[in-house]
């Protein structure tokens, strides 16, 4: 077995989450921030995780042990002999797709070492795979962007330009339960068909002409349709007063846009800025009690090198 590495990035929503559970488009982007998996041999049996208390059994993290399931029924051969060090600069349970960048890390690194001939579409596949089995449900949007990096329209995986300027995500460092906040959805949709269905027709109407500024590169009205994008999130009721908070910070600093990205109640906001801004944004933002990053979208998903 060759010592193999790989990273994969995780990614922001610009536009349509939530929508896009009700078929609607969603415009996504995968940013710099990263995953690593570095695959080792060693002399125990099974796989194990190689952490700063020595290496523990890789049945303590249900994603990599998903992955690690799935590849063996793929080669029909049980892995063994293997430490997997993982790494990651992607804040973890705050909707920036750490968990799928970590999935699709592990098993591109995997099916290099072992040689399982994993092509980049069967890795998104099995990426949504392990996260299904994980979650109970998931959407393809986290682990597709992972592999495949750039900004896509999403189910459809539209392939599109990504944005050519600064992003930067504020966390609220307050983690919040996807699946209870797409359920608060399902709730208020249920009491208020039309009103919600309208509400969701917005929003495609904002991927749809997300994606037409993005490719004429019309930065300025992409915020705009941001922030319209980030009152709707909040008449949905998925917002709080903390990410209010760090989005208007952010706009009065000169954020060309600033919305919720992800599931909401929680988690971070996007914003997009003129690079020479980007210093003053995150600034703004960790002045509003909130941490900030300053990232780049990320061209290239899954790297593997070994
Ligand atoms: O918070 P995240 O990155 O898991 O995004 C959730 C996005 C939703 O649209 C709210 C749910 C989904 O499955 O698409």
């Amino acid at each position: 077995m060759s010592m193999t590495q790989a990273s994969a990035p995780g990614k922001v929503y610009l536009f349509g989450e939530h929508a896009v559970v009700y078929g609607r488009p969603a415009l996504a982007c995968a940013i710099e921030l990263r995953a690593r998996v570095k695959v080792l041999s060693t002399r125990r049996e099974g796989v194990h995780v190689g952490g700063s208390r020595g290496p523990e059994s890789i049945h303590k993290y249900p994603y990599l042990a998903t992955a690690v399931r799935l590849l063996e029924q793929r080669c029909a051969a049980p892995i063994s002999g293997v430490k997997l060090k993982i790494t990651s600069s992607i804040p973890a349970g705050a909707g920036l797709g750490s968990s799928a960048a970590v999935t699709v890390a592990t098993i591109g690194a995997l099916s290099h070492a072992l040689d399982v001939g994993l092509g980049e579409e069967d890795i998104a596949r099995m990426g949504y795979e392990v996260e299904r089995n994980v979650q109970g449900s998931a959407s393809p949007t986290d682990t597709y962007l992972s592999t495949f990096g750039g900004a896509y329209i999403m189910p459809e995986a539209r392939r599109l330009t990504p944005p050519r300027c600064g992003i930067v995500v504020g966390d609220t460092k307050r983690s919040a339960s996807t699946k209870a906040l797409v359920a608060m959805v399902r709730e208020l949709k249920s009491h208020h068909p039309e009103l919600v269905e309208d509400i969701m027709d917005a929003m495609a109407t904002l991927s749809r002409e997300g994606e037409r500024l993005l490719e004429a590169g019309e930065l300025s009205e992409l915020g705009r349709l941001m922030n319209i994008n980030h009152a709707l999130l909040n008449a949905l009721g998925v917002g709080t007063p903390e990410l209010d908070r760090l989005a208007s910070a952010a706009r009065a600093a000169g954020a060309l846009g600033a919305k919720i990205t992800g599931a909401g109640g929680g988690g971070c906001i996007v914003c997009l800025a003129d690079e020479e801004d980007t210093p003053q944004v995150a600034n703004a933002i960790r002045r509003a009690r909130g941490r900030a990053y300053i990232v780049r979208p990320a061209e290239v998903g899954l790297v593997v090198e070994g």
